[in-house]
């Protein structure tokens, strides 16, 4: 990592994911708002991130989550107006936090404009040229252009009516019928993005977390993919029928993810934003395989991070732990950006439901809050949150919707948050809330964790306020790994921060060879005698020398 003298805030930024719709209701209608998200940064401030980033609140028929973009210049009257957008920004300035929004450029709702205009004009039109209209194929053209799927289940193609009532051309959407792809080939599309960047740019964002980052330029629309099916359930990590070699294979070339076109665009969007001052940056959110080629996307002119996505899926396991961070870091060293970590967002299952243990998903955050580079939290992981249980009746994903149930989707981890435990639907709203939260909810509410010390939210303070005190910005990002024994995470950063974590049930010595003073543990129950220290099972431990 570079040093102080050229450090921007992002490159060890802690920063605190909301999704919009589940985080605070300030109206009553049951739906999360951003004059919610106002009211609440001192709560943000409070836990020691630096940054907010907001998932989308644009104008949206909210066929997904809001990543159905029907305006991106203008907000969601369920979310609010343009003013509260900009009040927002100010407001988490004046508390020092900076403040990233997600920009969508995969696809566009079909209600955005661009599509309803290319739905009205003729095959062939400019209008249509926007998006990826082609020819069904067969005899009546009643068959897909290409046999591609959508990530949300069913074909990636959808046949519209033409003028004259008739059945006529296709259109590509990656994921639901109501998110038509952009054809990045069409010049028109980089000059509108353009122009949206700068708009929330001149309202001073300071950053953009670009939705499915990988996926602008596709090639080979003419061509059938080998085995579709399989690919969605390789992407999907559901691969267990497929052998590792398979799988590779099939990851490795995607003909609609991580071609060679998308990093010209985003040399043009680096161009924007380097037109303004205060260190603005893009996280490209990119899930590709193999990780190597993350690199790509921050090459100098490019972008600034990309997602690492290693602690979504790791399993609780030292060597897996440790191969993950040595990987990671030394496939970005190259390109010179600082690594990102991440242990939930709104697209996975929560961490302590994925591990099926409290304990576990603390000792897996302590490793993370250690780690150089950047660090993103989704809302309600500081309170150790599990997903929710959810009726199929309630159910809103259109992954769900799509499979007739078969994928459950992403609701769980989408519950709204609880605030105070006494409070209708545990403070989050005074209406009816769109999802309903568990009643187990309650015991996870923000007043009792912060009244309680031994809290996940109060782990998570206590971590961050280290974190910037021991690895602040312009630590460097060099680990060292000394010999432990099997199951013991172990490494050393410089300023002598040790971590220590036991991925074992039983609890374990390790001879560190010197004295140091325990500064944070996962869970309580450790101790040192000279230079043996005893971690519990499935503890994390932070050491200073
Ligand atoms: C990734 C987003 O995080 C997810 O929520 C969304 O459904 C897809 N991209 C499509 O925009």
């Amino acid at each position: 990592m570079p040093n102080l003298s050229q450090a921007k805030w992002w490159q060890d930024a802690v920063i605190y994911q909301v999704y919009p719709r589940s985080f605070r209701d300030s109206n009553g209608d049951g739906i999360g708002d951003i004059q919610g998200v106002i009211q609440s940064l001192p709560y943000l401030a409070s836990l020691g991130v630096d940054a907010v980033w907001l998932s989308p609140f644009y104008k949206t028929p909210n066929k997904d989550g809001g990543y159905d973009v029907e305006d991106p210049r203008d907000v969601d009257p369920m979310f609010g107006t343009l003013g509260d957008a900009e009040r927002l920004i100010s407001a988490a300035h004046g508390l020092d936090l900076k403040v990233v929004f997600d920009v969508v450029p995969n696809h566009f709702s079909s209600e955005h404009k661009w599509f309803k205009e290319a739905l009205r004009s003729a095959p062939g039109s400019k209008e249509r040229s926007r998006f990826h209209f082609y020819d069904g194929k067969g005899v009546d053209g009643n068959v897909p252009p290409n046999n591609w799927n959508s990530l949300f289940n069913g074909p990636a193609w959808t046949r519209v009516i033409e003028q004259n009532g008739e059945l006529g051309q296709w259109y590509l959407h990656l994921f639901d019928s109501s998110q038509p792809d952009l054809n990045w080939e069409n010049p028109e599309v980089l000059e509108d993005f353009k122009t949206t960047l700068r708009f929330w740019l001149d309202r001073g964002v300071d950053g953009f977390r670009i939705d499915v980052a990988h996926g602008l330029a596709k090639e080979d629309i003419h061509i059938d993919h080998r085995n579709p099916d399989a690919l969605i359930r390789a992407l999907r990590v559901e691969s267990s029928d497929l052998t590792k070699e398979e799988r590779i294979s099939l990851l490795t070339d995607i003909p609609f993810f991580d071609r060679d076109g998308v990093h010209e665009i985003y040399s043009e969007w680096r161009k924007v934003i380097d037109e303004y001052s205060g260190d603005r940056m893009f996280v490209a959110e990119a899930y590709i395989y193999p990780t190597s080629r993350l690199a790509r996307y921050v090459r100098p002119g490019e972008l600034h991070q990309v997602f690492n996505f290693d602690f979504l899926l790791i399993e609780w396991s030292a060597s897996a732990i440790q191969e993950a961070i040595t990987r990671v870091l030394s496939e970005l060293e190259e390109a010179g950006a600082p690594p990102t970590w991440a242990l939930d967002n709104h697209d996975s299952p929560r961490v302590v439901s994925r591990l099926k243990s409290e304990k576990k998903a603390r000792a897996l955050a302590m490793v993370a809050h250690a780690l150089p580079g950047s660090l993103y939290i989704y809302q309600g992981e500081e309170l150790g949150l599990p997903d929710g249980e959810i009726a199929p009746e309630f159910r809103q994903d259109p992954a769900f919707i799509r499979s007739a149930g078969k994928d459950l989707g992403r609701d769980g981890a989408r519950v709204p948050l609880p605030w105070e435990a006494d409070e209708k639907n545990f403070g989050f709203s005074t209406g009816t809330s769109w999802l309903p939260q568990d009643p187990s909810y309650k015991n996870y509410s923000i007043d009792l964790e912060e009244a309680d010390h031994a809290s996940f939210l109060n782990l998570y303070k206590t971590s961050l306020a280290l974190r910037k005190k021991h690895l602040g910005l312009g630590g460097d990002s060099v680990l060292e790994w000394p010999d432990s024994p099997e199951g013991v995470v172990y490494f050393k950063r410089s300023g002598g921060f040790i971590l220590l974590a036991n991925t074992t049930a039983e609890s374990l010595e390790v001879n560190i060879r010197f004295a140091a003073t325990i500064i944070l543990q996962s869970a309580e129950g450790a101790s040192i005698t000279g230079s043996i220290v005893r971690i519990p099972a499935d503890t994390t431990l932070w050491l200073q020398q």
